[in-house]
């Protein structure tokens, strides 16, 4: 026992007077605690601590010894802390939300074991993802309903987002809960990937060898294919994400859709066909499709460096987006990766992810239920801001498919640091979050926006180092703050062990 209720309300929180030998140093804002009502349990979080005194005269002549202290603690000075309530149990271990109070006086602990497992180890498919923040017992997520929504991770850089993330895909892998799409900016999901200190670890593709394929958009020893896509596979559409980095205006969307009405599927090859044309040749075409000569020169003037993109091409071979989709609609995950000189290109990240995303949401949306009912695909973008701004909104794929695509079993599973420039009406359709270290105050804003109890979540975010994160949302009954589990040896083996096609005996580092 830690102390005992002093006063509080469901609104606001308790008040715990700590018991006369607890340092208030033994705790931790964060730290996750049970109230020991009469009739219920109640769970919640220290989100704040304070030292009080009944009589301020103590402070003009301060003791001077320990025992003259002791003789002070507890009546003249003690501590208290602020505990927010979550969750309740009954006598059953029925959780429920919080809508009663314990009676004053009421015993506070830490929670224990017992405790966590009664709430976050609840049928579905729990998956041991951290620990409490000064405890080594086990937090678990329920990966099922964490496929059901769509979910976030928030940090900045370096608090671990990168490693978090292949912890919670090794868990919807092995437990064959979905396919995963994932859009690897940096190259860390694949087989293997660097940590800080330039160590190579091994990643999803080692972990699951025949449940993964790596895709790359160029040349990688580490990938099963390189992606190819048709011309005739592009949309104008799908350049639109692009039109920032294209310079490419709205006047130049619309002139792409009039070519395309033309020309029908051949409009892009069409389009680089006139590169290089003079003006006199380019007003004779703009005549007979109809369309402004300006405009048109614009548009090859955008488009030109699409026409330098090795995995576009002119060709009728079957496209990489349906091996992707096959893949996908069988239950295995796939990696997209950029490398070589597309490593770090920004045009061709959107571009990909933008024209491979919309053929999911095209296909999924012709079929039928029982079809649908089997599949579960969680489509998977980093840097999230630039496809989810404010400003992409209507024509934005991945827009669309966080609003509309749960009930085609489609979710999306964002990783970002600026949640602050998501639009709005995106984040609001995210089911759970893990918020790693932060410190911007309008991310910070942004991330609890419309979620119950933000404020208080706040002042335990703020208390945050690397590798810690809060975890709240659809798949967990409460928040809780945690250290998310070591990605080390103890993990990997658990993956390889486990793994539905893996060999254990395999060097996991692949050297
Ligand atoms: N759970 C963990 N177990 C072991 N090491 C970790 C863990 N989380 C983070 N790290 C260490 O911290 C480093 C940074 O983590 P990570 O790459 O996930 O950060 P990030 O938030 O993705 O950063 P960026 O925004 O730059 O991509 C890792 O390379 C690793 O060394
Ligand atoms: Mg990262």
């Amino acid at each position: 026992m830690i102390g005992f209720l002093k006063s509080g309300s469901v609104t606001e929180g308790f008040a715990v007077r700590l018991l006369r030998d607890v340092s208030p140093e033994s705790l931790k804002i964060g730290d996750f605690a049970v109230i020991e009502g009469r009739i219920y349990k109640f769970f919640g979080i220290i989100d704040d601590l304070r030292l009080l005194s009944s009589n301020e005269d103590v402070f003009f002549d301060p003791p001077e010894t320990p025992l003259q202290k002791l003789a002070l603690s507890g009546s003249i000075i003690y501590s208290e802390i602020q505990l927010s309530p979550y969750v309740m149990a009954d006598p059953d271990g029925n959780l429920m939300s919080i809508k009663t109070v314990p009676e004053h006086f009421s015993s506070v602990r830490l929670a224990e074991n017992r405790d966590i497992e009664l709430v976050f180890k609840r049928g579905g498919k729990p998956f041991f993802i951290g620990t409490p923040l000064t405890m080594d017992e086990h937090i678990y997520v329920d990966l099922e309903k964490l496929s059901m929504r769509n979910n976030a991770i928030f940090g900045i850089t370096g608090s671990g987002k990168t490693v978090l993330a292949k912890i919670v895909f090794s868990g919807l892998i092995r437990n064959e809960i979905a396919s995963l799409l994932i859009f690897d900016m940096h190259n860390e999901y694949g087989r293997s990937s660097k940590n800080e200190e330039g160590r190579v670890e091994p990643s999803l593709k080692t972990f699951f060898p025949k449940n993964v394929k790596v895709f790359d958009v160029a040349h990688n020893p580490d990938a099963d294919s390189i992606i190819t896509i048709p011309y005739v596979d592009v949309d104008p559409e799908d350049i639109a994400l692009t039109s920032e980095i294209l310079h490419y205006s709205e006047k130049s969307e619309e002139t792409a859709l009039l070519v395309r009405r033309r020309k029908g599927k051949e409009w892009l090859k069409f389009l680089f066909s006139l590169q290089g044309k003079t003006d006199e040749e380019l007003a004779e075409i703009s005549e007979s499709l109809g369309v402004n000569s300006a405009s048109l020169s614009a548009l090859i003037r955008h488009t030109t460096r699409l026409s330098e993109l090795d995995f576009l091409q002119d060709t009728m071979e079957e496209s990489s987006i349906n091996q992707i989709l096959n893949y996908l609609k069988s239950g295995i995950s796939v990696v997209v990766q950029f490398s070589g000189k597309y490593k770090n290109s920004a045009l061709v990240y959107f571009l990909v992810a933008n024209i491979i995303s919309r053929r999911i949401h095209g296909k999924h949306e012709s079929m039928s239920d029982s079809e649908l009912k089997r599949l579960r695909t969680v489509i998977v973008i980093e840097e999230a801001h630039k496809f989810l701004s404010t400003n992409l909104k209507e024509r934005n794929i991945f827009g669309i498919i966080a609003r509309e695509m749960r009930k085609f079993n489609v979710t999306l599973f964002i990783i970002d640091q600026r949640p602050s420039e998501i639009d709005p009406e995106v984040l609001s359709q995210v089911g759970t979050r893990f918020v790693l270290q932060m410190m911007d105050e309008s991310d910070i804003d942004s991330v609890f926006q419309g979620v119950g109890g933000g404020s208080r979540l706040k002042k335990i975010l703020r208390s945050l180092q690397a590798r810690e994160s809060l975890l709240f949302g659809f798949s967990v009954p409460m928040p809780v703050a945690m250290r998310v589990r070591e990605f080390g040896e103890d993990f990997f083996k658990e993956m390889q062990l486990n793994s539905p096609h893996g060999d254990p005996n395999k060097d996991l580092y692949g050297e």
